[in-house]
């Protein structure tokens, strides 16, 4: 398997109906491809692994399947061991070494991508113009989009090694493309 973003959409879209997860693969992939162009990495591998993280998600919701059981699945369609072990990586629950920039960076935006996203849903102008300092004071409200976990959105701008508000700037500059994939409002619409 070529390892391109394409060939990871239509791997993804095979297992994967639900609106609310592709929109988030648009956003992890949309970052981490930020990342990879900021790095000087290889756009598409990166793009790709990011598209595939959560592919299992909605036959695997728990995480005693997830994202575990979903590699052998990727083996089989013959995608890269690099691919497979970067998708497993980003799972805290299997204690697995972050030991290349790809899977550092795609933890460092997998959390923050569907916080930035959901900062944007509530606001009429979506991401653009939206400040690191109040997607942190949200942060800091335990309410707001409750689902994502806080520690690893800090671990993971830790161990990627960029400051916290450069690295919610990048990923708000990652998404403000594709909001209306995502469905944000923009100032045209405000
Ligand atoms: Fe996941
Ligand atoms: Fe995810």
């Amino acid at each position: 398997m070529e390892p391109t973003r394409d060939n990871a959409w239509a791997t993804l879209t095979r297992y994967t109906k639900s609106e609310a997860l592709l929109r988030h693969a648009l956003a992890v992939e949309a970052s981490v491809g930020w990342y990879a162009r900021h790095f000087g990495e290889d756009e598409q591998f990166w793009r790709a692994a990011a598209l595939l993280h959560d592919f299992d998600y909605e036959m695997h919701p728990t995480l005693d399947k997830h994202p575990q059981d979903g590699a052998p699945i990727l083996r089989e369609e013959g995608w890269p061991e690099e691919i497979v072990e970067t998708v497993l990586s980003h799972a805290e629950h299997l204690g697995l070494p972050r030991d290349t920039l790809l899977k550092r960076t795609l933890f460092a935006c997998d959390e923050l991508s569907g916080f930035v996203h959901a900062c944007g849903l509530v606001r009429p102008t979506g991401v653009e113009g939206l400040e690191p300092k109040s997607v942190k004071k949200k942060l800091k409200q335990p309410s707001f989009a409750a689902g994502v976990h806080r520690e690893d959105v800090y671990k993971g701008a830790d161990e990627l090694g960029v400051d916290l508000d450069e690295h919610i700037a990048h990923v708000v500059e990652a998404l403000q493309p594709i909001s209306a994939e995502l469905g944000l409002r923009t100032a045209a619409d405000a």
